[in-house]
């Protein structure tokens, strides 16, 4: 793929555990068989249930850790934890921005540190840049002098987004960076980060639990379920043509207000798996109304068009 300026080629992270002093250790798939391409000034949402695998992910693509297997590239480059170079381009957003700025730290000082740390910008150059970006996402010049508890979530949200420009990174992973907000505030960061991608041409991984969130901000969707990537395509196919029983229930769970669709939701059955023991053959089969014998025997492949693709053996129409 040529141009992506973030590229995962078949990504895969175990992590050992002990399970108890007389348990053999058992290996967690938190990743496993995951591959995607972005490109510069578009958003790629990653999306399924608790567990799934979407956070490991964000630690690959941020070089916090090292895959057990498969390629990261980014720009191009293949990237491992320690390449300096490489580290500033993907800069990270988190769900919770109560727990991510220093509260001891003014924003003016929270903005500044990543240039303090890896420019030679001084002080009078790091400070025109803050209050630039403060500008950008919308804080005001008095903001600069003032600590995090003083601020809304939605504000500090914008702090945190602030932070991760300064850099000029290329790619901005956000890890459920609206899911903490009230319904309202939401709106507001979401169109938020659509400006500044417009304006800045950023390469968005956005990380979220439900599909409803990523509806107007992704271009492509991938769906993963423990750790497998279930269905892939742009947003347009995935959100009107689901493919995979797992997304449509996904699609099923959003909050409608049609008492006729309503009633034909799909629900759930079961609960998630755990991932130290998935299911064998479909990891889906024993919540999914469609499985037959074949799904609890072989586990389907990713297939399909660059456009679109399911890992299912009895897919929707
Ligand atoms: N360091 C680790 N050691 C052992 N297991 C881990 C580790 N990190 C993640 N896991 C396991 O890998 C799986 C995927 O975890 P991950 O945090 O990536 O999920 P997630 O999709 O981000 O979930 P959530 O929606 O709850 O944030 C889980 O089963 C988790 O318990
Ligand atoms: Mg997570």
């Amino acid at each position: 793929m040529t141009g992506a300026v973030l590229e995962g080629r078949d990504l895969a992270r175990f992590y050992t555990v002990k399970r108890g002093a007389f348990k053999p250790e058992a290996t967690v798939k938190a990743l496993n068989g995951v591959s995607f391409s972005l490109q510069s000034g578009r958003t790629l949402a990653v999306v399924g249930e608790s567990g799934c695998g979407k956070s490991t992910l964000a630690r690959l693509v941020t070089m916090i850790e090292d895959p057990t297997a498969g390629e990261l590239l980014i720009d191009g480059k293949p990237a491992r934890v320690g390449d300096r170079n490489l580290r500033s381009a993907v800069q990270i957003v988190f769900q919770n921005p109560y727990g991510s700025l220093n509260p001891r730290q003014k924003v003016g000082s929270i903005l500044e540190e990543p240039l303090k740390i890896n420019t030679d910008d001084d002080a009078a150059t790091r400070r025109r840049k803050a209050e630039d970006m403060m500008a950008r996402v919308g804080l005001r010049p008095e903001h600069y002098d003032r600590y995090p508890h003083m601020f809304s979530g939605g504000q500090r949200q914008r702090i945190a987004i602030a932070r991760a420009l300064m850099l000029q990174p290329k790619v901005l992973v956000l890890d459920e960076p609206v899911s903490a907000l009230d319904l309202s505030i939401q709106a507001q960061v979401l169109n938020l980060l659509m400006d500044l991608q417009k304006e800045m041409n950023l390469a968005y991984l956005f990380i979220s639990h439900g599909l409803s969130v990523v509806r107007h901000i992704a271009d492509d969707v991938m769906v993963m379920y423990l750790g497998r990537p279930v269905e892939t395509g742009t947003a347009e196919e995935v959100f009107t043509r689901p493919r995979h029983p797992y997304t449509a229930a996904l699609l099923s769970a959003t909050p409608i207000a049609d008492p006729e669709r309503e009633k034909n939701r799909i629900r759930l059955q079961g609960e998630l798996p755990s991932p130290l023991n998935p299911p064998t053959g479909c990891h889906f089969n024993p919540r999914c109304w469609r499985a037959q014998e074949h799904c609890r025997q072989v586990t389907p492949e990713l297939s399909g068009e660059a456009t679109h693709k399911f890992a299912c053996h009895f897919p929707l129409d």
